[in-house]
């Protein structure tokens, strides 16, 4: 069934010219982007989207990265999107995600791994009420 998802290509995808290879794989899968808009998150933003995370030793850097600079944020629609994203993006871990997929091919760390998806339709979501409240 079609689903809906947040994504966000992260700053340090954008500082290193990677928004368009990264939508692109997006779009060349057949995905669709229904929203797209640069922006930079706030320390409330963040401290909202990683609300399972905030209490975690990696979520001060992490925290610190995410509101470096600015971000793409997007709602992207297909069938399946969010584990059809999931897969693409790949494992958190950069050095450790399979070749083939956006971080394996494109990252090679464990916090600035370029893009963020939701990870199930519940998280997809809320995610989407928090950063797109008007679609
Ligand atoms: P993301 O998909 O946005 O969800 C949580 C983020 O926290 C993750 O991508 C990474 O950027 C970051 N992250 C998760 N685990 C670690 C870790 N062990 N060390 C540093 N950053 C992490």
């Amino acid at each position: 069934a079609t689903e809906r998802s947040l994504v966000l290509i992260k700053p340090d995808a954008v500082r290193r010219g990677l928004l368009g290879e990264i939508l692109s794989r997006f779009e060349r899968k057949g995905l669709v982007v229904e929203a797209l808009e640069l922006r930079t998150m706030d320390g409330e933003l963040a401290d909202q989207h990683y609300a399972e995370h905030v209490d975690k030793a990696f979520y001060p850097p992490l925290k610190n990265f995410m509101t470096s600079g600015p971000l793409a944020a997007a709602v992207i629609s297909g069938d399946e999107v969010i584990s059809v994203i999931r897969a693409m993006i790949g494992a958190t871990d950069g050095r450790k995600a399979a070749a083939g997929t956006i971080r394996g091919d494109l990252a090679l760390s464990n916090r600035e791994n370029l893009v963020h998806a939701s990870d199930s339709p519940d998280s997809a979501k809320r995610e989407l009420a928090l950063w797109f409240p008007n679609l």
